[in-house]
């Protein structure tokens, strides 16, 4: 008992002094603490409100955190907008469905009130996407803060995306290239419990015989309406919980990338487990999703807190 409770003290000496782990060493869970004690519920409060009125929004945001991470690091460089001599990643064709830009803004609009300064919008960004997970009834979970804003957004970074035509292999190596393992990629996938994908995306798999045939059907319902019709991923595209992992056991994954998990015994026998069991789902995801919001961040002078999250200080 003693010993458990001074491992414990140790651990959370560890997050206060120590940081949080290589190469993200000044991040910790109470950044702002004292510099912007209100950070947190500011974020929160807002995510809440405005998936009362629009609970879509959920999926945009936890998408912006996984492009912004994903592309220059954790940096909020998905948040900038194009200028007369650059063209910003939010360009890309691969940004449609990033939504939450004005979210952001209304944040931190709101933070650089209480706190000018002091908030970056990489941050806020994080934050946005842990809640809007938490708020949709997935994982409550949470994530070190101290992220600084890069001052970098081009479009061309965003080609080196995972492209929804990868197959198993081809992603386990592009999330291994990141340092994520096979399970933290098919936990981070499951973010599809979310939100949904235009025809664009998936009217390759029309043809496919190894779709279910009668969410075929429903596939080239929704794609007569044109390559922007919309198709929920699963069926409670509002809800994070683990009908995604059940949709692929029944062959009816949405994107190439999503159905691929399920073609390969290693992913295979990780998205069983979270079919069956939601809870490890969850457990996986919310470490996974620590795990991405650290990727590549900036510290120190490497970076900056943006006072505009549209454009660079
Ligand atoms: C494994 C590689 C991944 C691929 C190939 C991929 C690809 C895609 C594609 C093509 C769409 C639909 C875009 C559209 O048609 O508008 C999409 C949507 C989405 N992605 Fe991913 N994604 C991947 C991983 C992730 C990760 C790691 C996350 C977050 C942790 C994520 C979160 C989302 C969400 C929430 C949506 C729905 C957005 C909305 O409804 O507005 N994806 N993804
Ligand atoms: C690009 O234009 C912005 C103003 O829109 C300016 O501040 C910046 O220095 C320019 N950058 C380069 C590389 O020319
Ligand atoms: C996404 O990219 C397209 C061009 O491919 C652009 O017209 C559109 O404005 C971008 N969307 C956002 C939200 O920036
Ligand atoms: C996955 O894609 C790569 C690259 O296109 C290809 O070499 C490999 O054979 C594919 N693997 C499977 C199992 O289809």
């Amino acid at each position: 008992m003693a010993m458990a409770k001074s491992l414990a003290l140790f651990l959370l000496m560890e997050l206060i002094v120590g940081g949080y782990g290589d190469g993200a060493n000044g991040l910790s869970m109470n950044y702002y603490v004292f510099s912007c004690p209100f950070a947190e519920q500011i974020v929160r409060n807002t995510v809440t409100s405005a998936l009362q009125s629009d609970p879509t929004l959920a999926a945009g945001l936890v998408r912006m955190h996984f492009h912004d991470c994903w592309i220059q690091g954790c940096d909020g460089s998905v948040l900038l907008d194009s200028t007369k001599n650059n063209t910003a990643e939010k360009e890309s064709p691969g940004n449609l469905s990033v939504r939450g830009f004005e979210l952001i803004d209304d944040v931190k609009g709101q933070l650089e009130n209480q706190c000018p300064g002091v908030v970056s919008c990489a941050d806020i960004v994080a934050m946005a996407a842990r809640d809007a997970v938490a708020r949709s009834g997935g994982p409550v979970y949470d994530i070190p803060k101290g992220r600084k804003d890069g001052r970098r957004s081009k479009i061309e970074d965003t080609f080196s995306a995972p492209s929804p035509s990868f197959n198993a292999s081809e992603l386990v190596r592009a999330f291994g290239q990141r340092g994520f393992s096979a399970r933290d990629m098919v936990a981070l996938s499951g973010a599809h419990t979310l939100g949904v994908a235009r025809c664009s995306s998936f009217k390759n798999r029309l043809s496919d015989p190894t779709v279910d045939s009668d969410f075929s059907k429903i596939l080239s319902k929704t794609c007569s309406g044109g390559d922007n019709a919309e198709q929920p991923f699963d069926m409670t595209r509002n809800n994070f919980d683990n009908f995604y992992f059940k949709a692929l056991q029944r062959k009816s994954g949405l994107l190439f990338s999503d159905q691929t998990l399920y073609s390969n015994p290693r992913t295979k026998s990780i998205a069983d487990g979270y079919a069956k069991n939601q809870a490890t789902f969850f457990h996986d995801f919310q470490q996974a999703m620590v795990k991405m919001s650290l990727l590549d961040v900036k510290e120190g002078s490497k970076g900056e807190v943006r006072l505009d999250c549209r454009r660079i200080n």
